[in-house]
């Protein structure tokens, strides 16, 4: 188990959170009490141009092209969650897709967009693996250790979206209509009936000095739909069935297999529990 000794550098914009987390901890520690179930979340990294990095490399050989940069901020700006991790099927794991050359040049994984002929926003999608190894494109992806290869950058990319605590919200850039993340692609989602979304719902903490936590699924709908978390992240059963702790958040599970990785991170207390003390709201 984590220490709060062995916490380091933090944005100062956490502070706030973090002395309550110290706090707990000093509590726990004296009282020795068995609610020590929660500990620090890890910072997210400090440029949030990093945050939602994956670098995808098991295939990559020392010899072929170096492994490849998947960002994030780029493509969760254009797409929602679901068309990704749900329709094309990428694993919420770096690596975990088993993504090849081979699969991209079928039209599977990257390729499913990256083939040279779709059109997303007027504008034909570079190709990903081929034999054409003088292409300037594999760069752009096969990127690790290399410098201006790529045409976007974080900086020029997010300069007119809206900030938050750390680095977009993305929840008031959608909100606003400063981006509209696409959630079907022709030949590899299937048409569907509208989806019914369910009324927010208020999740019970462990400890009985903790506000409920107000839990909207329609606002998660619009990124996740509703096969993103049911039933492999949360089994449809009636709610609170489930037992969702700060613990098992920080650890990966439940609102952390989103949270603290891709969506907003854990240290954001605020924004999950918006009751609490005035101080720790990173205000
Ligand atoms: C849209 C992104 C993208 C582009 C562009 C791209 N690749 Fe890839 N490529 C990948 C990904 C992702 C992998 C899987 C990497 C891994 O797991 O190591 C991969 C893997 C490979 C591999 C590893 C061997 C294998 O069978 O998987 C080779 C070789 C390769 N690409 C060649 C190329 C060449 C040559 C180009 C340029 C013509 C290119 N790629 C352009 C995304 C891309
Ligand atoms: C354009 C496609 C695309 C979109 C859109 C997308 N993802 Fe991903 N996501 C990926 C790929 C590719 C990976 C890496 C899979 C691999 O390496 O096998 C990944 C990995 C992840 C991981 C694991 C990261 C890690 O470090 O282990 C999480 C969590 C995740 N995505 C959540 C999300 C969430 C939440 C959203 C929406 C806000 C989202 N993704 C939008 C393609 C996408
Ligand atoms: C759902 C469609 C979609 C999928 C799937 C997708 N991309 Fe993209 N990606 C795009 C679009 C659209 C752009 C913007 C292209 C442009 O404007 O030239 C883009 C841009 C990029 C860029 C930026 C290149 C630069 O020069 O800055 C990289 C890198 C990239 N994608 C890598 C990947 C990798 C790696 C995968 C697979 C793991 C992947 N993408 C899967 C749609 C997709
Ligand atoms: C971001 C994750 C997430 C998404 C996306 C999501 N849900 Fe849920 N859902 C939950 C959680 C968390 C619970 C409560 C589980 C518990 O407390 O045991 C829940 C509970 C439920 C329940 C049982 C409780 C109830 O309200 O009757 C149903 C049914 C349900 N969801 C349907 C849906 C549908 C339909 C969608 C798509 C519109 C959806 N969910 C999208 C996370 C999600
Ligand atoms: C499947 C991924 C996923 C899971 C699981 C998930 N979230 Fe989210 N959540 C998101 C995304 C994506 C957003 C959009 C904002 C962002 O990306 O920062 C979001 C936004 C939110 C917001 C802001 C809502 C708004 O007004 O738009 C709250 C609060 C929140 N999540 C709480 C939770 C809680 C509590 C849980 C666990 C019960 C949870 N989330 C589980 C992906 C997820
Ligand atoms: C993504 C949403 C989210 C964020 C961000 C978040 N929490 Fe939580 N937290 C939850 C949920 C959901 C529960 C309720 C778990 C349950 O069912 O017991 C919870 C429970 C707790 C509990 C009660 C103990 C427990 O495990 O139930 C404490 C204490 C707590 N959170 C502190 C924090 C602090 C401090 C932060 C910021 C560093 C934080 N949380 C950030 C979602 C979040």
């Amino acid at each position: 188990m984590h220490t709060c000794s062995s916490r380091r550098r933090r944005t100062t914009r956490n502070d706030r959170a973090r002395l309550l987390f110290v706090l707990l901890c000093a509590v726990f520690f004296l009282t020795g009490s068995g609610l020590a179930q929660i500990y620090l979340p890890p910072s997210p990294p400090e440029q949030p141009s990093d945050y939602g990095k994956v670098i995808i490399g098991s295939n990559s050989s020392t010899t072929g092209p170096r492994p490849v940069v998947f960002d994030h901020w780029l493509h969760r700006a254009k797409f929602t969650c679901r068309l990704c991790h749900v329709d094309i099927g990428f694993a919420m794991q770096a690596n975990g897709t088993g993504i090849t050359a081979t699969t991209n040049r079928q039209g599977f994984h990257c390729g499913a967009c990256h083939d040279g002929k779709r059109l997303i926003d007027k504008k034909t999608v570079f190709a990903s693996c081929s034999d054409d190894t003088n292409s300037k494109d594999c760069n752009r992806c096969h990127s690790v250790g290399k410098k201006d290869v790529r045409k976007y950058t974080y900086a020029a990319f997010t300069k007119n979206l809206p900030k938050g605590l750390y680095g977009v919200d993305w929840r008031v850039a959608e909100g606003k209509g400063k981006i509209k993340p696409v959630d079907f692609l022709e030949g590899i989602s299937i048409k569907k009936a509208s989806i019914q979304t369910r009324p927010d719902f208020s999740i019970k903490a462990a400890l009985p000095w903790v506000h409920p936590i107000i839990f909207s699924h329609e606002r998660h709908a619009v990124w996740n739909g509703c096969e993103l978390c049911h039933p492999e992240i949360f089994p449809t059963a009636p709610k609170e069935t489930v037992r969702d702790s700060m613990f098992l958040n920080v650890d990966g599970h439940y609102c952390g297999a989103c949270h603290g990785r891709v969506a907003f991170p854990l240290n954001n207390c605020n924004q999950c529990h918006p009751n609490g003390p005035a101080w720790a709201r990173g205000r």
